[in-house]
């Protein structure tokens, strides 16, 4: 067998995907289903088949096996793909050269770069030309022990001191050019450094070589603050977070993330001793970021991240940069807010690690953080004013993959507010019905949201359900659209048998069928949160839908006894239109 088939029958693409895709759930006999890593989604539509050994997504069209799957997420080349999962399985190597592609020998390469722009870096800083940057950082208080631990640099200014170096050691000019280091002059004319009279950051992958830099501005007339490498073949962006080789334990330890935003935060918090901190670096969080978070937070439970940006970006433009996403990845967030203006690097100088550690330690639930913001903005004394902080909070909550996680969240703020259940309810229903798609998973069901909930709850484990099922076959429910679905379940009531969802789609036709099974896949979440509650809620809301129905049946009825002169019969459909109104004033009380 060729070596490549031969770690690709060893590994099963199960288990190596589902380390990166932490909603992987088995939906089959063979496949599993999860959220996408490849592209934003809030409903699973990525597949992998274990016995054919591919993944595939209906959404992104992403598809491959194990090796493009590794290859992609990690933006790695196909060789170290195969040696990266072959050194894990234990599956010894053939001689390198065999596979040894172009792709691999340029990032090789790069690396090596790398490696020698580092020394050349740190020697600058440490030399006489690196006196004023030395200052400098004396100035903001960084230590030498933490410009060693971040292998902090110093860039000359001379725009060809690392140019000559690399020709030195032999890179081709052209070469250079690809490590995001050395650029070009326009028109062709010559090679310069890019990075001139500037701290250098060092930035590593995940497994801790430097792959690119962070260049700062020394003189205040720079007009770029910082300046970064551009993207390369072993740098991408939005795969890297700033300080994440290093952190990657201290989250496992801790069970959980810090990011803050810039270098000098990650750097400042850390040697604050709080090591579990990583910087986002000016871009939006992106889902292999939070995968890359998540890798050493096993635990579901543990996988926190505290957030704390700096203060003028933490509002509206971070939630949705930052916080949305991680929602999305099923992530628990905590909200760390400074006072004074400060972002984390500065409130680490001025009011030592001790107190960042306290306010670390006080860092509120995001959702809790959102229901404060909620209770200043509404007036919590009137039900208007707990209605709209419940629809402020609905969104944010409504992001929240997991469905029972979604329910808890939903539950605790709604106590946290001390709202009342009913409002609760009345809320979620009225959102149910105006907005299907945000509650609702997939398959989406075309009925509308009270009919739905009426059936989950009939179909469900609930007690007492036999009562709403008496109730309904009092009902006269011609008029719905779910009702031979409901005169099925209420068939089997009526024959004694348990009303379960083989007995009413044994009832059916395939057309209802299949819409009952949608039904049952589009469960809405507030079935399962409050059960029995939530099918007599529905229930009556249903109830004065069928009312105004009848009612507008029989004005129509009387007006045509009317115009055909049969006064006795028009008399006869009011008697029977003022009871039905009576009976329906009842009703939509019982829904109030
Ligand atoms: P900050 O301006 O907050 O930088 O930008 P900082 O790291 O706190 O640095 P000091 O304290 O001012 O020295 C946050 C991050 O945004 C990116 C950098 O990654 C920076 O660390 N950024 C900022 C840029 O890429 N370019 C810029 O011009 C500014
Ligand atoms: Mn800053």
């Amino acid at each position: 067998m060729d070596f490549v088939e031969q770690v690709k029958s060893s590994v099963n693409i199960v288990h190596v995907i589902g380390e990166y895709v932490g909603t992987l759930r088995k939906s089959g006999r063979d496949t599993y289903k999860g959220l996408c890593p490849f592209h934003q989604e809030k409903t699973p539509s990525f597949n992998v088949h274990e016995s054919r050994q591919f993944f595939h997504c209906f959404g992104c069209h992403a598809t491959g096996d194990v090796f493009k799957f590794i290859e992609r997420i990690q933006g790695i080349s196909f060789y170290e793909a195969l040696k990266q999962l072959a050194e894990r399985y234990g599956i010894p190597m053939p001689k390198r050269a065999q596979y040894s592609d172009d792709e691999t020998r340029l990032r090789g390469a790069l690396f090596a770069m790398h490696e020698i722009a580092q020394e050349h870096f740190r020697a600058s800083l440490l030399g006489p030309a690196g006196a004023e940057a030395r200052n400098y950082l004396e100035r903001r208080g960084v230590s030498r022990e933490t410009i060693e631990e971040f292998g902090l640099g110093y860039s000359l200014p001379s725009g060809r001191a690392l140019l000559q170096l690399l020709e030195q050691r032999q890179f081709p000019a052209a070469q250079t050019v690809e490590s995001g280091l050395i650029a070009q002059r326009e028109g062709g004319g010559g090679y310069y450094d890019r990075f001139r009279n500037r701290l250098m950051f060092p930035i590593h992958s995940e497994s801790g070589k430097i792959i690119a830099y962070g260049g700062r501005a020394l003189s205040p007339d720079e007009k770029a603050k910082y300046l970064n490498s551009s993207e390369t073949p072993i740098y991408k962006k939005s795969r890297t977070l700033y300080n994440l080789h290093r952190a990657k334990e201290a989250i496992r330890r801790e069970g959980r993330a810090i990011l803050v935003e810039g270098y000098m935060d990650a750097i400042g918090v850390s040697a604050a001793g709080v090591s579990e901190v990583v910087a986002l670096c000016g871009t939006a969080l992106s889902s292999h970021q939070i995968q890359a978070l998540r890798g050493p937070m096993k635990e579901m439970h543990a996988r926190r991240v505290v957030l704390n940006l700096d203060p003028d970006s933490a509002g509206d433009k971070a939630a949705e940069r930052v916080i949305a996403p991680l929602l999305e990845e099923g992530m628990q967030i905590r909200i760390m807010e400074l006072d004074g203006g400060l972002d984390p690097d500065e409130y680490c100088k001025d009011r030592g690690c001790d107190a960042y550690r306290v306010r670390l330690e006080q860092a509120k639930g995001y959702f809790y953080w959102l229901a404060d913001s909620a209770r200043k903005r509404f007036d919590m004394r009137t039900s208007e004013g707990k209605i709209s902080a419940l629809q402020f909070l609905l969104p944010a909550v409504q992001r929240i993959s997991d469905r029972l996680e979604r329910m808890t969240v939903a539950n605790d703020v709604a106590g946290y507010l001390s709202v009342e259940r009913s409002i609760v309810l009345d809320t979620f229903l009225r959102s149910a019905a105006g907005r299907n798609d945000n509650l609702v998973e997939m398959p989406k069901s075309s009925l509308r949201a009270d009919e739905r909930g009426l059936i989950n709850v009939i179909l469900s484990e609930c007690e007492g359900r036999e009562q709403i099922l008496a109730e309904l076959a009092d009902m006269d429910i011609d008029a719905l659209d779910s009702r031979r679905i409901l005169q099925a379940a209420l068939a089997a009531y009526a024959a004694g048998s348990p009303v379960t969802h083989d007995a009413v789609s044994g009832r059916l036709e395939e057309n209802d069928r299949r819409a009952l099974a949608e039904i049952a896949f589009a469960f809405d979440p507030a079935c399962d949160e409050f059960g029995l509650e939530w099918g007599w809620k529905c229930l009556a809301q249903i109830k004065e839908k069928c009312g105004r129905q009848q009612a507008a049946q029989l004005k129509a009825l009387i007006q045509q006894a009317e115009r055909a002169g049969n006064l006795g019969e028009a008399m006869r459909l009011m008697g029977e239109l003022n009871r039905l109104e009576l009976a329906n004033n009842r009703a939509r009380r019982g829904v109030q």
